[in-house]
């Protein structure tokens, strides 16, 4: 199944129920949770108080992307805000297989975000226990930016590494995702796409969902 994942970094903060519940009305499946500790990215985002909200009123699976240094600190409190999937930065993680086991003893699903300029091949001893890759198509740290092509590349290297260790990997593109590149993305082997601004600074958010969820079948 292919998987419409908004990123609530997006929204209208003064709005937060309301746009939580609009994506509750959405063919989304997924809502993407950006965190960023100012220090990892150039960027401070949300943290616990705004993610108190989200588990209060979304429905939806709760996909989040820690952009900070050292993330094992703060597993267990994600996980008990509701977080359904984690995914940790391999540039932040010094023992990133152990984090990874960390997450999937809280009962997660355990993710891996690579910035653009990280080869594929450093996850190649870690994708069997490795649920999602996240493959950044911006620098991370702001939504809003250009989608870098290179990543179309990246999907094709990445699914092709998938399908050799027989692994059930999914690949998550994370970054300028909009209704001319997502077809492109699901055909080179991708499987969930983050859609910031283009959802959530549309006239219509609801119908551009359904838009790019018929555009990956
Ligand atoms: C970037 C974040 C993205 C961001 C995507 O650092 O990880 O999830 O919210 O936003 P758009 O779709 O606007 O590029
Ligand atoms: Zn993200």
């Amino acid at each position: 199944m292919k998987i419409i994942a908004p990123s609530l970094l997006a929204a209208d903060f003064g709005q937060l129920k309301q746009e939580i519940e609009m994506v509750n009305q959405s063919q989304a499946d997924w809502l993407h949770l950006d965190i960023m500790d100012g220090v990892f990215v150039p960027n401070i985002s949300f943290g616990m108080p705004v993610l108190e909200v989200v588990q209060k009123h979304s429905t939806k699976i709760l996909d989040v992307h820690l952009m900070i240094m050292q993330p094992e600190r703060y597993l267990a409190d994600f996980q008990k805000l509701g977080a359904n999937i984690i995914t940790v930065h391999q540039e932040a993680c010094t023992h990133l297989h152990r984090t990874l086991q960390q997450i999937k003893d809280l009962g997660c699903k355990a993710g891996v975000a690579l910035n653009p300029h990280t080869p594929v091949s450093v996850l190649s001893d870690v994708l069997y226990c490795t649920d999602l890759v996240c493959l950044m198509s911006v620098n991370p740290g702001f939504g809003g930016q250009k989608f870098i092509e290179n990543t179309y590349k990246k999907t094709k290297e990445l699914k092709k590494m998938i399908i050799e260790a027989n692994a059930n990997t999914l690949i998550e593109i994370d970054g300028g995702v909009n209704a001319d590149n997502i077809s492109l993305l699901s055909e080179a082997g991708a499987d969930v796409f983050v859609a910031g601004n283009f959802v959530f600074k549309s006239k219509n958010p609801l119908e551009v969902i359904q838009e790019l969820k018929n555009k990956i079948g």
